[in-house]
This record gives C-alpha cells, structure tokens and sequence, in this order.
C-alpha cells in the first residue's frame, strides 16, 4: 500500500544527515513507491506554520558525500518545553500537541526522526502521543545506548585525529605541551579513541576526574624519557578531582541546553604554574562536526536510513535502527535514551590505553 512518509533531523547536526536522508528517500520511492516529506529545521517546522518539502530523487541528488542536512536542524526546539515569547519574556510551554496536530493534518503515515538522545526522547514522547515515529542514532559523541556505534561519531574522530597529527609536528618543533579541547558533552569517547588513534600522551576525559598534579608528574617523567614535547587530549567535559566541569553557558541560561568550554585552557595554565614547559590550548570545535563523511559513516548513515524505512513498512513504531556487531537492527527508543553510553574507567579501552602508555588523569 503507498503511504507518506515524513523525516526531519533533531539536535546538533553532524556528518552523515545528509545520507540518512538519501537513504530514506531512495528506499521510500525507489523500492516501495511513496512519498517523502522533509520537516525544516528539527521539530521547529512542526510547530505554528507547517515548514515542509517534498524529497524527490532529485532533491537529495548528490548530497551522500555532503556534511550538515539539506532539511537543517535545531537545538532548541523541544516540543515539550518550548520557548515561546509572552508579554516581551521567553517562557517554555508544552506544545506537543500542536505538533502532534500538525503531523496529521499534513496526511502522513509516520515519521523519521534523526538525532541524539534528546531528539529521541521526544520522539518517543510523541510516539505515546499517537504520532508513530521510528528513530535513527545520531551524534558525534557516540553516547547513545544500544547501538555499538552511533553515525558521526567516526568522521568526528578522525578529524580530531587529524588534528593531533598535525599538533604533533609543532608541538615537537617548540617542545611545547599541548592541550587539545575535543567535544563529547559528558561522554568521553572522542577524546578516548582520537587520543589513542593520534598517539597522545595524556587523556583527560569526564569518566575519570583528573589529578592535575599527577598529569604534570607524568609530564615530567615523558620530559626524562626523552620526549621534549607532550599532547594532552581534554574531553569538554572532563573535570578535575576536586572540581566540576567547565560550563560555559549553564541550561538555565541557554533555553536547558548546557554548553560545555574551558578545560584545555584551565588544564594549560595549571600546567604552566607548575612546569617550565611552554605550553598552548587548540579548542576544536565545530570543525569536529562540520564537512564530509567517512567512509564508514557514509555506510552507517545509509543503512540505518534503509532500516528505517523498513520499519515503517513492518509498522514497526517506536523502534530505532542501531548497529549491533555487523548487523542493523531495531530496539525499542526506550532502550536508547534516559543513560548515557560512557567510557568505562576500567574496561578494555581504558585499560589499553595506560597499557600504551597514555596517562588518563589519575
Ligand atoms: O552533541 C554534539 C555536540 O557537538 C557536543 O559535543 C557539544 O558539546 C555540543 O553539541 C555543542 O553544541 P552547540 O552546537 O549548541 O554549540
């Protein structure tokens, strides 16, 4: 039976959207015969004026290897606390019935919602509302539960190590110590295996608060080894011992969305007080979330596009695609949101890298 079918893209962007997409829309028409509708701008284009396209197969003609999503996205626009203006003040209401509404005047038989944990909280909220929606794991921290590997996580890590390829040349040239601020919010994969991919030497993540102490000890003891210089791969959210992590802009200042900053500069002048080494911050940024897909996520990104697909066909709601070992399978949102997936202090990973080497902070 042909249906419509209608996807949008939730939460911060990252490389990868773009094929899920075309993944979406190839499937949708090509194999089945429906019809697909692009939401604009996350839940955003659901809320007061409908915000909508048609996907055809030209419009996603060309976009596989392109980063950001032709359909944009928002951050802010949780349906269930939403910002909205009264008497000249920003207060958050709940308008998911609006949305809710919305959705079924446009005529569409379900949605592809694309994003984060947030994203697919909402989803799920929307999904027990009567919207039936399925998910797909989205984000470079690759702090979803449930999947083995969230898409953008791979092309964020291989920027990051990129990068540290690069520091590396100069570090080494000034014998500097550097400190390299990569994002993850309270998750620190990125940092983690873009530290051990790009062979630093100390990595500082939130799962393990640091010593700062300790960080400068082993420092020092590289500096007697022979290694004139060092890098120091801080993950947004990591936090010292006795200390919490660096907010830049609090939840309550920022609409609940917190904004993580400043650890790589923090870490780089309690270095600086207690070593001679000169020493400089690199904060990465966006740049770890912006451009070309990898290869990997290219794949990633197109399969779980075409699962989802396949759910809806199966009228499978309620469901997200997720990477289980080399298959794509569906598991219940539920399953995925409320916890975060962390790096665990004293799993393999940790332990690999201090067995390479790699001082993590304690
Ligand atoms: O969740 C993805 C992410 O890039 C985090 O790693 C980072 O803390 C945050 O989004 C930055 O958000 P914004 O785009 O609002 O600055």
């Amino acid at each position: 039976m042909s249906k419509t079918i209608a996807i949008l893209t939730g939460g911060g962007d990252c490389p990868g959207l773009n094929a899920v997409i075309r993944g979406v829309v190839r499937a949708a028409i090509l194999k089945r015969g429906w019809k697909v509708i692009g939401i604009e701008d996350g839940f955003d284009g659901l809320v007061g004026e409908v915000r909508t396209h048609e996907l055809t197969l030209e419009s996603v003609r060309g976009i596989l290897p392109r980063g950001g999503t032709i359909l944009g996205t928002s951050n802010r626009g949780n349906p269930f606390s939403y910002p909205v203006k009264e008497n000249g003040e920003t207060v958050l209401k709940d308008v998911s019935q609006t949305v809710v509404d919305n959705f079924k005047t446009m005529g569409v038989d379900a949605l592809v919602v694309v994003g984060g944990d947030g994203t697919l909280k909402i989803a799920q909220g929307l999904n027990k509302k009567g919207l039936p929606a399925v998910g797909v794991p989205k984000t470079i921290d690759n702090d979803l539960k449930g999947t083995d590997v969230t898409f953008g996580y791979n092309t964020a890590v291989g920027v990051v190590t990129e990068a540290l390829d690069r520091l590396h040349t100069t570090a080494e040239s000034h014998h500097r110590v550097m400190v390299v601020e990569v994002m993850g919010r309270d998750a620190g994969w990125i940092a983690m295996e873009s530290g051990i991919a790009g062979s630093a030497d100390v990595i500082l993540i939130p799962e393990i608060p640091f010593d700062i102490d300790k960080v400068c000890e082993s420092i020092e003891a590289r500096k007697a080894r022979g290694g004139r210089f060092s890098i120091v791969v801080a993950a947004e959210g990591a936090k010292p011992k006795d200390g919490g992590k660096l907010v830049r802009v609090s939840a309550d200042d920022n609409l609940g969305v917190e904004r993580l900053g400043g650890v790589a500069a923090w870490v780089c002048q309690e270095i600086g007080k207690r070593l001679e080494n000169e020493t400089r911050s690199v904060v990465l940024g966006h740049v770890q979330r912006g451009g070309t897909p990898s290869p990997f996520d290219r794949i990633l990104s197109s399969r779980f596009g075409v699962k989802a697909v396949e759910l809806i066909e199966k009228g499978d709601f309620g469901k997200m695609v997720a990477l289980k070992g080399r298959k794509v399978e569906a598991i219940d949102i539920d399953e995925a949101v409320g916890s975060l997936n962390l790096v665990d202090p004293d799993g393999e990973l940790a332990r690999c890298a201090e067995d390479l080497g790699i001082m993590l902070g304690r």
